[in-house]
């Protein structure tokens, strides 16, 4: 199957919310409780301050699309500090290792180049082991000392290579 890849639309957030809340029943089902997950997609994917976010020029949101344009994963970065944070990358569970996830991470790096970043990071929990795989492969590192313990949560860092090519 085909892809499509584009900024997400005010009009995306539904979508989004739908594809954050399978892919973290998916994700994180021996991690945390059903009613926990619940309950925080609809705290934090909240569609009205989904629609905000995506408006806003600090953020940057891509989804993932079939040729119906039917939302099937997205990315979610933006700035932090001096730094810029990927925030979220979710996909739905059945179209996991086909490379989008590869494709969205590659597209929001293009656009913090050219917002003159030189690196990124992001936080993945220690037992997400597919997160964690994803993102060595993709050539993030872990930095244990940046580890947010509290949460049980891996800092992982890339360094973003001048040309456009995987580092
Ligand atoms: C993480 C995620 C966005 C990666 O996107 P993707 O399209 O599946 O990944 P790609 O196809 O671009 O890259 C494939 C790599 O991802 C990892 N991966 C993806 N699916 C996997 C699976 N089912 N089992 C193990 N590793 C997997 C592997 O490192 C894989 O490389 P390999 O095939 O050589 O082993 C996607 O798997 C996902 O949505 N996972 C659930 C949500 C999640 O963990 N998000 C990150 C939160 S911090």
């Amino acid at each position: 199957m085909e892809f499509q890849y584009r900024a997400a639309q005010p009009e995306d957030a539904p979508a989004i919310q739908r594809v954050a809340g399978e892919s973290w029943h998916f994700t994180y089902k021996d991690i945390f409780t059903f009613e926990y997950i619940t309950n925080f997609i609809t705290r934090a994917y909240a569609v009205e301050s989904l629609e905000r976010q995506i408006q806003n020029p600090k953020h940057f949101f891509e989804v993932a699309t079939t040729a119906k344009d039917e939302a099937v994963g997205f990315a979610h970065c933006g700035n932090r500090g001096t730094d810029a944070e990927l925030f979220r990358l979710y996909l739905l569970p059945e179209y996991l290792r086909r490379g989008i996830g590869g494709t969205l991470i590659r597209r929001i790096e293009e656009r913090l180049r050219a917002q003159g970043y030189s690196k990124y990071f992001c936080y993945v929990h220690e037992r997400n082991e597919i997160g964690k795989a994803f993102y060595l492969k993709h050539g993030f590192v872990h930095v244990l000392e940046r580890d947010n313990k509290d949460e049980k949560d891996w800092y992982m860092e890339k360094i973003l290579s001048s040309n456009h090519g995987e580092r």
